[in-house]
This record gives structure tokens, sequence and C-alpha cells, in this order.
């Protein structure tokens, strides 16, 4: 089928990448000059395993790029909306640039009564936009009946994007119309048949995959709804389980064996029970919000949603006053921060924790030398004129000379550090992990004072020096 992707960011590119794998003609359209040439050349904006071979696979063939609407728009049957829903002061989504492309569409149809046409919202956006489109692009000119909107949530993770699109869980398809609900269907049929995967160059299938995915047919609204809920859901696992870890702290329990206990109920899941510095990302945080506002809008008070909210901020200045219970006061101190996108596996740092935090102990007076294997280059335009933060090498660089050291993002090599050689390079072995990358049986065998998150703290063996001085001045 002919396709165009409005927008090329995390969703729109993946989304055009993965429809043109599965056999698709495929326009992917961005006002983004700068990110079109780039694109144009083979360099992938964003940091996605996967993504630039697909790119390299189908450009020029199943897939093209193009800073106009007019062509893709008459020559395909579905246009998938893929442009931000940012949030606005009031923590509503911006649905600015989804009007906006709505309205162009229809100035490209014009009276053009041609082949019947499916408008497909694939940005995240608040319940009631399907009926908001419709509306504006009727009035724009796009002659009735001759399209419908359709709304088809995408539920892809930065870092494992192209297979979370390829091995989805589910396939969620929401259109009042059966024309519709078909065509989206049929476009994904390569998946729901499983045929797919059953070419030979296909993308590898990730542990714990469901082949083939379960398509779920339901009306607009409904399927604009699910990805709000879901998205909440999964923040709220997140919030309940850091709001436990707490619970853990003050009582002398560990968070890892009760996530443990809880996880192995069937009826809860152990995935998304992961304790830490709290979630982040371009999508939670204005997820939450958009879908509090938009349930006020409705009539209902969602008071859930802020106490999700509520434990996620509460979760940053809990991590600072822990590195100020491990070194008593901030003002002046030297600290290594290890990890600054807002997860693992991904260059982004959109509402990052860890960033919030190190600005945080920026204002407490520390200075800090932080290394991220991947985000750094984005975390320079939030910390350019900082004068008290520098960019390290490496974890080690960054750990030089250090007071404490602070494992702030999940990514896999700060799990798997030399920890003898961290020890060596720090002034102190102070570490205070955001992620419990490490257990506290293993930081005590390597003589580290270690804080975590939902577990006791312990402290590091006294030097001998100090002990012997102790002992010489109690005989
Ligand atoms: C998008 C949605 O913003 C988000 O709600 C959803 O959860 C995931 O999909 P993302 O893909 O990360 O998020 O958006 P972003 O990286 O902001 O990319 C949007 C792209 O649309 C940009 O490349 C931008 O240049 C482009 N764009 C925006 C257009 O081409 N036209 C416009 O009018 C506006
Ligand atoms: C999320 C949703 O998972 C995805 O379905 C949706 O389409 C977009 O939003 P993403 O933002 O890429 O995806 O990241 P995700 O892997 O969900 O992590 C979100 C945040 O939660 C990260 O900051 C991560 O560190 C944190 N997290 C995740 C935890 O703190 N504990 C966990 O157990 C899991």
């Amino acid at each position: 089928m002919k396709i165009a992707v409005v927008g090329s960011g995390y969703v729109g590119l993946v989304a055009a990448a993965c429809f043109a794998e599965l056999g698709h003609e495929v326009v992917c359209v961005d006002n983004d000059p700068a990110k079109l040439r780039a694109l144009e050349r083979g360099v992938t904006p964003i940091h996605e395993k996967f993504l630039p071979e697909l790119i390299a696979r189908h450009h020029g063939k199943r897939l093209r790029f193009s800073d106009s609407l007019a062509a893709p728009v008459s020559s395909s049957k579905a246009i998938f909306i893929a442009v931000g829903t940012p949030s606005t002061e009031g923590g509503e989504a911006d649905l600015s640039y989804v009007e906006a492309v709505s309205r162009e569409i229809a100035h490209c149809l014009g009276d053009h009564r041609g082949e019947y046409k499916i408008i497909v919202e694939k940005s995240t956006v608040p319940v009631y936009t399907n009926e908001w489109i419709q509306r504006v692009m009727e009035r724009s000119g796009a002659p009735q009946g001759s399209f419908d909107v359709a709304s088809n949530p995408e539920f892809l993770r930065e870092g494992t994007a192209v297979t979370d699109f390829l091995f989805p869980d589910r396939i969620v398809t929401g259109c009042d119309s059966r024309r519709g609900l078909e065509t989206l269907r049929e476009i994904y049929a390569p998946l729901t048949s499983g045929n797919y995967y059953k070419q030979k160059n296909a993308i590898p299938e990730p542990d714990g995959a469901r082949v083939p995915p379960a398509l779920v047919a339901t009306g607009a609204k409904s399927a604009e709804l699910i990805k709000h809920a879901s998205n909440a859901f999964l923040a709220m696992k997140i919030s309940f389980i850091n709001a436990v870890a707490n619970v853990c702290e003050a009582v002398g329990a560990d968070i890892e064996q009760v996530r443990e206990g809880i996880g192995l109920d069937r009826r809860i899941g152990s995935r998304f029970l992961a304790p830490g510095i709290g979630y982040g990302g371009s999508c939670f945080p204005k997820d939450l919000l958009a879908f509090r506002a938009v349930a006020k809008e409705s009539g209902y008070d969602f008071a859930l949603l802020d106490e999700i909210m509520r434990i996620n901020e509460e979760q940053r200045q809990r991590f600072v006053r822990k590195v100020r219970n491990a070194l008593w006061t901030l003002k002046g101190k030297r600290l290594a921060a290890l990890g600054l996108a807002f997860k693992g596996g991904t260059d982004d740092i959109r509402a990052s924790q860890a960033i919030a935090i190190i600005q945080l102990l920026l204002r407490e007076g520390c200075s800090i030398a932080a290394f991220d294997p991947a985000a750094m280059p984005r975390a320079r335009e939030v910390f350019r004129g900082e004068p008290a933060l520098e960019f390290a090498e490496s974890a080690y660089a960054a750990a030089q000379g250090a007071e404490a050291v602070l494992l702030l993002t999940e990514w896999e090599e700060f799990a798997a550090l030399d920890l003898e050689r961290l020890k060596s390079a720090m002034k102190y072995p102070i570490l205070v992990d955001g992620r419990n990358l490490y257990s506290p049986a293993v930081m005590a065998e390597h003589g580290f004072t270690y804080h975590s998150v939902g577990r006791q703290g312990l402290e590091a063996p006294k030097p001998a020096a100090v002990k012997a001085s102790e002992s010489a001045s109690s005989s």
C-alpha cells in the first residue's frame, strides 16, 4: 500500500522505516530541512538499534523522504500523523501541529473525490482528537465521505523502537468505520499473518515476543484512551514500586526481595517494577499531564495520576538527600555522575531524572564530572556555560578524585564496572546507586560505602590506619 508518514521523529521515522520493511511504499514527510538533509545522506538523527540498517535497505526504493505533503497525500491511501504533541503550560497536549498538518492534508485533498483515504493518528493524542481532525479537515474543504480518521497508537520504547514496532504485544486500530479498520488490518497483515517473520532477512525476534501479535479493533475514542491509560498504568507501576521502596528504607526491608515476591504473582507481573530515581522521557511525564487534563475536562477528577507524578517528583529529592546523608554536606563536594539519558540504550535526555538531579546538586554547590555512553552531545546543550559541570571521557575518568559516584541511568555497562579500578580513582569509596545496578553484598566485598533505593545503606570498613589509631587511643 502507498503510505505517507508526517513527522520523522522517534515515532514517525521508525514507523516509516518499518512500514517499508513490511513491503509498503512509504514517503516520510518532515518540515525540518536539516533533518531531511541528514536522512537523505543516510544519517539517522536518532540512536536506535536496527534503524540505520532498515533505512539503508529501503531508502530510495520503498522509502523516500520529502518536505512537501502534496504529492505524498495524493498518491497515498493511508496518511499517518506523527508530529510532536508536546505539553502546554497547563499540561494539556499541544495539538497545534496535529491541527496544522490536518488542515494541510485537507488542502492537498482539495475537492479530490478519487481514492478513499484514511488519516491515522500515530502521535499520542487525547481522546476526541480524531473528531477534531475530521471536523477541521471538512472545514478545510476535504470532501465528506472521501476519508476516515483513525487512531493507531504506538507503544514503542526508545532504545528498542524497531523491535517494539515489528514485535508488538498488540496492534491497536481504532476507527468508527469498517472501511477504516479494514485498511489498517491490511497495513499490518504482514505482522498479524506471521508472514513477515518468515522472511530470511527479517529483524531478529527479541526474547519473549508474542508472534504473531494480537490486533485489537476498537472505536476511535477507545483507541485514543488505550494509549493514555497504558502509559499511565506503566508509570503507576514505577511510582508504586518506588513508594514501596521508600517504606522498605524506613523499616529495614529489601525492595529487591519485595519486588521479586510481588512480581511472581502473574496478576501483577515482574516487568516495569524496577525501583530507582523515577521515570523520565518524552512520553510518561507529558502523557500523564495530558491524561490528567482530559479526564478533568470530561468531568472526572483522576487524582490518582497526581499521586503518581508526586511520587516521581519526590524520588529526585530523596536521591539528593541520600547523597547529602552519605557526604554530610554538599557544598564544594566533587561528584561523578554516571548517566545523563532518561534511561539506558538511548541518547534522549527529554525529562531525564538524571539531568534534573544533577541540576539540583549543582544548585547545592557541588562540582560534577558527568559521563554517558550516548547522551553527552545532547546534554552539552543543557549545561552550556555551566562552570561546575564537566563531561568526562569514561566512567573511570569521571570518578577521578570524586568524593562519591552517582549511578543515575541504567546503562548495562554501568552495571559491569571494574569496581577496584573505580575505587582507586576515587577520593572516597562512596557509591550512591539510583538504579540498584549492584547488590550491597558485592559492594561490601569491594569495601564501598553504598547507598541504593529501597535497601539499607552500608558503610565501608574503616581503613587499617584509622582502626590502628582508634585501638591505640582506646588502649
Ligand atoms: C511523537 C509525539 O510527539 C509523541 O506524542 C508521541 O508520544 C510519540 O511521537 P516524537 O516522535 O518523539 O514523539 O516527536 P518528535 O521527536 O518531536 O518528532 C516530531 C517530528 O515532526 C519532528 O521531526 C518535526 O520536525 C516534525 N514536524 C512537526 C513536522 O514535520 N511538521 C509539523 O508541523 C510539526
Ligand atoms: C514509554 C513506554 O514504555 C512506551 O510504550 C511508549 O510508547 C512511550 O513511552 P519510553 O519512554 O521509551 O517508552 O521508556 P520506558 O522504557 O518505558 O522507560 C520510561 C522511564 O521509566 C525511564 O526513565 C526508565 O528509566 C523508567 N523505568 C522503566 C523505571 O524507573 N522502572 C522500570 O521498571 C521501567
